[in-house]
C-alpha cells in the first residue's frame, strides 16, 4: 500500500471528481502539470481557464497543452487571477472548480509568488464563481518564508468560515519538519458567499 503525497494526492482528487463537461480554473497555472492533468479529463463541452502573472508560465503551459492536443475549450490570462471575477463575470455560480497551486514558479524567480493579499482577494472571487458543490483546491508551501504566511492566513480563515456554507478539510503529512504542501479542499454549499 502507498498513500498519496501531496501532489499525486491533488490528481488524483480532480480524477475523482471532474466530469468532462466541467468548467475549471487554474489560478496559478505555473508551467502547466495541473493545467494538462484537468484538460486530460474534460471533453469537448469542458472549459478551462487559467490565469498567471508571469508571460513565461503563459508561454510554458501553452506549450505542455500543445503537446496534449486536448478536446476541451481552454483560455489562458496573463494576469492576476485577483481579476478572474471581473474576467469571468458570466460564469458567476457556475464553476464546477477552481485550483490555486500557490508559491512561485519551480526554477523561476522566487520573487514572482503568490502574496496573501491577493490570493484573499481572488479566493473570495473563486467562491463566488464555484457553483453550489463546486470544489476549490487551495495547495500551500509553509517550507518557504512566505508560504509559510500565505498557510497560516488561510488556515485561520478557513478554520473560521462558516460550516453552513462550506465544508473544509485537509491533506497534510504531520511528521515532516520540512513542512511539506498541505492542501485544503473546500466544498461550497448552499448559500452564497
Ligand atoms: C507553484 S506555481 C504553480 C504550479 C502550476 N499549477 C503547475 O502545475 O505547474 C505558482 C504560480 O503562481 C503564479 N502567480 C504568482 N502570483 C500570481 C497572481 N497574483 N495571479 C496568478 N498567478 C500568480 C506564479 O507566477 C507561478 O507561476
Amino acid at each position: 500500500m502507498a498513500l498519496y503525497r501531496p501532489l499525486p494526492f491533488v490528481q488524483h482528487i480532480l480524477a475523482k471528481q471532474l466530469h468532462p463537461q466541467a468548467l475549471v480554473i487554474d489560478a496559478t497555472v505555473g508551467n502547466g502539470h495541473d493545467m494538462c492533468t484537468i484538460a486530460n479529463l474534460l471533453s469537448r463541452s469542458g472549459k478551462l481557464f487559467g490565469f498567471d502573472i508571469q508571460k513565461q508560465a503563459i508561454d510554458n503551459t501553452t506549450d505542455n497543452l500543445k503537446k496534449l492536443n486536448p478536446q476541451c475549450a481552454i483560455k489562458l490570462f496573463a494576469q492576476s487571477h485577483a481579476t478572474m471575477l471581473p474576467t469571468l463575470t458570466q460564469y458567476i455560480g457556475k464553476i464546477d472548480c477552481v485550483i490555486f497551486n500557490l508559491g512561485y514558479l519551480p526554477h523561476g524567480q522566487q520573487t514572482r509568488t503568490t502574496m496573501i493579499d491577493t490570493t484573499y482577494t481572488a479566493l473570495l472571487q473563486a467562491l463566488m464563481l464555484l457553483k453550489q458543490k463546486g470544489l476549490l483546491i487551495m495547495v500551500t508551501y509553509p517550507g518557504h518564508e512566505n508560504g509559510l504566511i500565505e498557510h497560516q492566513c488561510l488556515t485561520q480563515l478557513f478554520a473560521q468560515a462558516d460550516p453552513s456554507s462550506y465544508f473544509i478539510t485537509t491533506y497534510q503529512q504531520v511528521n515532516n519538519v520540512a513542512r511539506p504542501p498541505h492542501v485544503f479542499l473546500l466544498e461550497k454549499r448552499y448559500t452564497s458567499c
